[in-house]
Order: structure tokens, then C-alpha cells, then sequence
């Protein structure tokens, strides 16, 4: 069935610096054609349209993975657009995320960066079943696109009177046939990449500066659809941003050399355009020599990320929060394209590990995930080092030094969420070797029962360190990694367990290293790092021992001294469960309705529409924390999404009986706060938590639980059995 693996590799006669190359297929369909696929695959992008029309729902197939050992194919079903008689199929191919590849990286020698292959094949099938393939090289030729220029971070420049303005640009040229390995195709693993949703302009403003910019109201990543008239080859250009500047301005410092650029080549005829090769991270572009009067109903931005199922949903009485909410799941939105990316815009776009670890939960409370992981951690797995170390970014691009904590651990965090959440075995077995991998990793590096040395980028983006630094921060390396070191073992050994493995081993190294960390980081009964990650790591990873009660009142001296977080990427996600599981619920509270700087509402009062990626990305004095390194698109501290789903509303799952087979609801409310709810569509059926106070002062609880599930509620510290159904409680 899967012909594709046999068909040939086809490779663009020339070098591609960046244009996009066009590779097209003739054929007779016969009448009977009962069916007709199409499958194909390319080493850079591709879009594909028979008889010109597009084929498929997706967008910047194949996605991106470890094209040296896995490349994702397509089996597409094409009856609908085929033809009695003469069918023409075109598949335009551009570099897309093989524009990272290294020389030692290439898939083969000679096969460079610069160019690009296609595979593909049609199968039709006639009235007595009879299949037909059509592959063969020679059925093929090739020609430049229309596309002058494509390129993820720096946009496309398209010319749709190109073959009529260079002589010899419509000529054919025949593909040449390259030798590559067919093993690396693998149908596709994770969700199709697809424009998801369509924003309308929502208004054409004045810079301060003069320029003239539209607004469409949310930072999205995707591109914009927009209808041009008129115009004499002159380029049209339209620029985009993320963000407006201090006094107003239309601002791309942030983007470093990410051009995001969009050129048409305007011929005076009427046009619908939309890139094809690229997406920008943006909510205002700017349209610079446009050849025609800017009307709103001319431009749609279109959302373009990976088609997961929305799952999970929240609201509550306060505003605020209900956008911080919005935001989260925007910013999950717009980095959830292919690989969980860092950020949407700027020129990186890569799947960093430690921002997907620091994450994930709360991805598994809002999307179906499974599948996106599922590809995702077979990448990590298989650009995982010979000695265990895990890449910073996933597909690989660069760096094969060390692995920092909280980062690496991305290999064990992750694979273990998928399972507590979606109730799996399945990933703990696939992952299994590389988690070991990345375990042993650090135990090979032990002194004295500590992991030491490495490189490490800490509790990256604190506030706790010294003004405009990212990595430093007070809390040390060396508490750091050895605090991920613990949570990642008692996770492994957790999964060992649950594929019945004897763990033994791992069970006594992870108790020499809970006895060499509070050796190293706790006197006195406190920790000797006196800062809010430090302390927040301790009590949540389990390391505080005997010390547990005093180390909580630490930590709560600590943000009450301050009055705010100072947490990086590393402490932000435990912060509020380490205050709230240690009966600190109402600090907890405290920090997450803070408003004023630094806090996660404060980027509301500055007009946000998704998480920043530092807590001070733009201060309240109207400055900017960095041009280099500020994206307004970066998930992470929206992580503190998991403890309003399993905290404030209370929802728990419980690695008995993972998928929510078991639940315990044990909420926490609060009195600034008049209801809160939260729901998720689990493997089980809907699970929902809904408190709300009542005007004599109580509160109702109400807990949805899905049949064959066991579940329990944790009220006033008494823990009373539920039924199936609808559960509802005053206290
Ligand atoms: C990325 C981060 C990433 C970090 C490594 C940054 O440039 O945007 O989110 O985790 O580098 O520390």
C-alpha cells in the first residue's frame, strides 16, 4: 500500500539559494478510476495542488522532525480532484525547516543544505481494483516557481507574472534522481499542521511615526491573507510585528533578524495571495508601498498551528485571570507548530526542551496532546547522545555540549505527563531507553552523591539575579540540577514500576541524593539558598525531609518579604503548589491576583494577548527589557495554568490509575474569588470541577465525574467518596 517507499527520490536539477521549485506530473486518468491517492513527502516544504486545486487541509507539510532518521510522508485521497483524461499535478517544494541543516547533518554527502528533493506517487485505482502507480522519474519535470524567495523566519516574495518577466523561466528542466535512503519515511506521526482560525482586521491605525499599520487585536502565528489590486511591478511589502513600542510604534528590534517579510509583485490584475512556505508571529503589519487604497475587509489573519483537540476550558468571576487564561492558551496556540517551539517570531522557532517541559501539564489541560508528544519525543529520542545527554532543541540544530538541567529532563518530565494524563503505557515504553539514557547521564556524574559541573542556563529569565542577566539568578547550578536530578529519578522509577522493572538501583541513588542535597542545601531546618525557586524545588521535588514545615514557612517569608515572584523558567511552575500543598494557599493567591509589576497579570494592564517571555518584557516605565531577547510569545510562565486546573478548581489525576481513571478533586478557594471552574475531556469522558460562594457564605461544590471512574473529594480535610455523574457538595 505504502508505494511512496518505492518511488523515486527526486532532486531539483540546481541549487536553491531560496526560491521554491515547482515539480510537475502528467497523467491519463482512465474513466473507471475508482481511486486515486496521492502520497509524497519532501526534504524542505511542500504544497501540493492537482488540477489546481490545492490537496489536503495541511500547510507546511511535512512538518518538521529528525529528517536524518525520520521524515514524515502523506497518503492523501484525490479521487475528488481527479479528471476523465489529462491530470496535471504540482507540487512546489522550498527549503521550510531544512534550512538548519548542518554539513555534518546532511543526509548524505552531496546532498547539501541548498537543495531540495520531492517524492511522490499516484496510485490509481480502476473498476476491477486494478492499482496503477505513477512514479517514474521521467514522468516528471521541473521548473522555478512563482515563489522567488521562501524562508521561514524572513517571509516569501512572490511574483505571479514571473515566467512572463525573465525570459527562459518557463522553460522544464528534468529532476535528477537521488540516492537517498527510503528507511527515513515514516507516515505521519504527529497532527497535521493547519490555518485554524481567521481573524478579521480590526483597524487601521496612525503611528506616532507616521506609519500606517493594521491591527488585528490577537498575536497570533500564521500569515495574513490579503487581496491586492492594481500596481505596476512595483514590490508591495508587508512587515510584521508583534507588539507596538513604548509611544506606539510599529516595532520589529525583537524579531533580530527574523525579517518576516511578505513581498508581492503587484501586476495591476486583482490577486488573493497567502504564503505558503513560512508563518510570522504577529498582531499589526505594516503595508508599504501598497498600489491600492488599505480597506480592513482586504486583510485576514489566519492562525496557522497543529490541529490538536481542544479539551480543556476554565472561567472564573475575575476578569483578569479569564485573560490571563486566553492567553496561556494562545501562547500554546502559537507554539504548538509541529514541535513545542519558544517562540513564534523571532529567528528561533525551535523546539526547546526546557520550555516544553516546563509546560507540558499544562498543555495536557487544555489540548489533546498525546499525538504531538508522541512525535515529538521519538525526535528527542533519536537525537538523543551516545552518552545520554539531551540536545537543547529537539529537532536538533546546534550545540552538542553539555545538557542542562531542567532543560534535559524534558526527556523524562514529558513522556511521564503523557502517561498520567492519557493513561498510556505505550509512551513509557518507547521512551524508556532514553529516559534511562538521560538518567544515567547524570548519575555518571556524581561526586559525593551530587551531580556537578555542566553547563546549565539555571533559572533562566529570574528576577532574582542582577538587572538584564538571564541565566544567573541566585539560586545555584548545582541546587538546581541536583533538584531536577531527584524529580527526574523518583519520575523514572515511577515508570519502571509501572512497566515492572526493578528499579532497586535507581532507588538507591536517588536516596544517597536526597541525603547529599540536604547535606549540601539545608541547615538549621531551612534551605541554605534562601530563595523562592530554591525553596520551591525543595518541598515540591520532595527533598525537604524532616525539614518540610519549616522550609514552607521559609518560602512563605520569602514572598511575603518581597511581596511578588522572582522566579525564573525553572522555580515558576512550582511556585504556587509548593506555597498551596503546604498550607499557604492564600499567598498563593496572593501571587497570582498580584497586579502591578512583576506578576502574571500585570502584562494585562500593558494590553497582552499572550504570555511574555520575561516578567518584565516591558516595564512599567515603558522600556523594553532587551531588544535582543524579548519575545511578547513565550509560553512558559503560563504554566501557572496547571495549579489553577489542580488547585483552585482542584482537579487531580493519580498515577494509580492514570487517564483520570482515578481522581481526586480537592479544590481551594478563596474569597476574592466568587466561582471558579474548570473541565476536561479525558480519556474517561468529562471531568469538571465548579466551586462557587453562596450569599450565606458557603460554597457549593459541584464535581463531574465520567462513568468507571474512581473518584473522591477532598472537603474541610475529609475525603468523601463520589459517584458517577454529577457530585454536589456545600461546606
Ligand atoms: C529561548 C528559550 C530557551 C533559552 C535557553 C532562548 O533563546 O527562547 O525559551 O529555553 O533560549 O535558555
Amino acid at each position: 500500500m505504502d508505494h511512496v517507499l518505492k518511488a523515486p527520490w527526486l532532486r531539483y536539477p540546481q541549487p536553491i539559494e531560496e526560491q521554491a521549485a515547482e515539480f510537475i506530473l502528467e497523467f491519463d486518468a482512465p474513466t473507471d478510476v475508482t481511486g486515486a491517492i496521492l502520497q509524497c513527502s519532501a526534504l524542505g516544504v511542500y504544497y501540493a495542488q492537482l488540477n489546481g486545486s490545492k490537496v489536503g487541509d495541511q500547510v507546511l507539510a511535512p512538518g518538521w522532525t529528525n529528517y536524518r532518521k525520520r521524515l514524515q510522508y502523506e497518503t492523501y485521497d484525490v479521487l475528488s480532484l481527479i479528471k476523465e483524461g489529462k491530470n496535471v499535478l504540482s507540487i512546489e517544494v522550498a527549503k521550510g525547516w531544512r534550512m538548519h541543516a548542518r554539513e555534518k547533518d546532511w543526509i548524505q554527502p552531496g546532498f547539501s543544505q541548498k537543495e531540495i528533493a520531492l517524492i511522490a506517487c499516484i496510485v490509481l485505482t480502476d473498476a476491477e481494483g486494478k492499482e496503477t502507480v505513477i512514479d517514474k522519474k521521467d514522468k516528471w519535470k521541473c521548473r522555478e516557481s512563482k515563489t522567488r524567495f521562501a524562508n521561514l523566519y524572513d517571509g516569501e516574495v512572490y511574483d505571479p507574472q514571473y515566467r512572463f518577466a525573465r525570459p527562459g523561466a518557463s522553460d522544464f528542466l528534468q529532476p535528477s534522481e537521488l540516492k537517498l535512503p527510503h528507511e527515513i519515511l515514516i507516515p505521519r506521526q504527529g497532527e497535521k499542521i493547519k490555518e485554524i482560525e481567521e481573524l478579521p482586521a480590526k483597524a487601521i491605525l496612525k503611528t506616532p511615526n507616521g506609519e500606517t499599520i493594521i491591527d488585528f487585536g490577537q498575536n497570533i502565528s500564521g500569515y495574513v491573507r490579503f487581496r491586492i489590486r492594481g500596481g505596476d511591478r512595483a514590490p508591495a511589502i508587508l512587515l510584521h510585528a508583534e507588539t507596538l513600542d513604548a509611544a506606539g510604534n510599529f516595532y520589529t528590534k525583537n524579531l533580530r533578524s527574523a525579517q518576516q517579510r511578505i513581498t508581492f509583485i503587484p501586476d495591476g490584475a486583482e490577486h488573493t495571495y497567502q504564503p505558503k512556505f513560512t508563518w510570522q508571529g504577529f498582531r499589526y503589519v505594516q503595508p508599504l508601498h501598497w498600489p491600492c487604497e488599505l480597506r480592513l475587509e482586504d486583510f485576514t489573519a489566519v492562525a496557522v498551528h497543529s490541529d490538536l483537540k481542544r479539551t480543556g476550558h476554565f472561567a472564573c468571576s475575575e476578569p483578569d485571570l479569564n485573560r490571563l487564561y486566553e492567553n496561556i492558551v494562545w501562547s500554546m496556540r502559537d507554539n504548538y507548530l509541529d514541535v513545542p517551539t519558544d517562540c513564534p517570531q523571532r529567528d528561533e522557532r525551535l523546539g526547546w526542551t526546557g520550555d516544553a517541559q516546563v509546560f507540558v501539564r499544562t498543555a495536557t489541560y487544555i489540548y489533546d496532546v498525546e499525538r504531538f508528544f508522541d512525535k515529538w519525543l521519538a525526535d528527542l529520542a533519536s537525537e538523543q547522545f551516545a552518552d545520554g545527554g539531551i540536545p537543547h532543541v529537539i529537532p536538533r540544530i546546534f550545540w552538542d555540549g553539555d545538557s542542562s538541567c531542567g532543560w534535559a529532563d524534558a526527556a523524562v518530565v514529558c513522556p511521564w505527563r503523557m502517561y498520567l494524563t492519557y493513561g498510556n503505557k505505550s509512551i513509557l515504553v518507547k521512551q524508556y531507553n532514553s529516559m534511562q539514557g538521560w538518567i544515567d547521564y547524570m548519575r555518571r556524574r556524581t561526586k559525593d552523591g551530587l551531580w556537578v559541573g555542566g553547563g546549565h542556563f539555571g533559572d533562566w529569565l529570574n528576577l532574582d539575579g542582577p538587572e538584564g542577566t538571564s541565566s544567573g539568578g541566585a539560586t545555584p547550578h548545582l541546587l538546581l540540577q541536583n533538584a531536577f536530578f531527584a524529580y527526574s529519578t523518583s519520575l523514572f522509577i515511577q515508570a519502571g514500576d509501572v512497566l515492572g522493572l526493578d528499579m532497586a538501583e535507581y532507588e538507591a541513588s536517588l536516596d544517597a541524593l536526597k541525603t547529599a542535597y540536604q547535606k549540601e542545601f539545608i541547615a538549621d531546618g531551612i534551605c541554605t539558598v534562601p530563595t523562592q525557586t530554591a525553596c520551591a524545588l525543595t518541598l515540591y521535588f520532595g527533598l525537604a525531609g524532616a525539614d518540610r514545615e519549616s522550609i514552607a514557612a521559609q518560602l512563605a517569608g520569602l514572598v511575603r518579604e518581597c511581596g511578588h515572584l522572582k522566579t525564573g523558567f525553572l522555580g515558576t511552575p512550582y511556585l504556587l503548589h509548593a506555597l498551596s500543598d503546604n498550607g499557604y494557599a492564600d499567598l498563593a493567591y496572593d501571587l497570582l491576583l498580584h497586579k502591578d509589576f512583576p506578576g502574571w497579570l500585570y502584562p494585562l494592564s500593558r494590553g497582552a494577548t499572550t504570555m511574555w517571555e520575561h516578567w518584565d518584557g516591558l516595564k512599567p516605565d515603558g522600556t523594553m527589557w532587551s531588544d535582543g531577547m524579548n519575545s511578547f510569545n513565550h509560553y512558559a510562565y503560563g504554566a501557572v495554568y496547571d495549579w489553577m486546573f489542580s488547585t483552585m478548581c482542584g482537579i487531580r489525576e493519580q498515577a494509580d490509575a492514570p487517564g483520570f481513571k482515578h481522581i481526586v478533586f480537592a479544590p481551594i478557594s478563596d474569597n476574592r474569588i466568587s466561582y471558579a471552574e474548570a473541565s476536561l475531556e479525558t480519556r474517561q469522558g468529562l471531568v469538571s470541577s465548579r466551586w462557587e460562594r453562596q450569599t450565606d457564605g458557603t460554597v457549593l461544590y459541584t464535581f463531574q465525574v465520567p462513568p468507571g471512574t474512581a473518584a473522591e473529594a477532598l472537603l474541610a480535610g475529609k475525603l468523601l467518596p463520589l459517584k458517577a455523574g454529577t457530585n454536589t457538595f456545600t461546606a
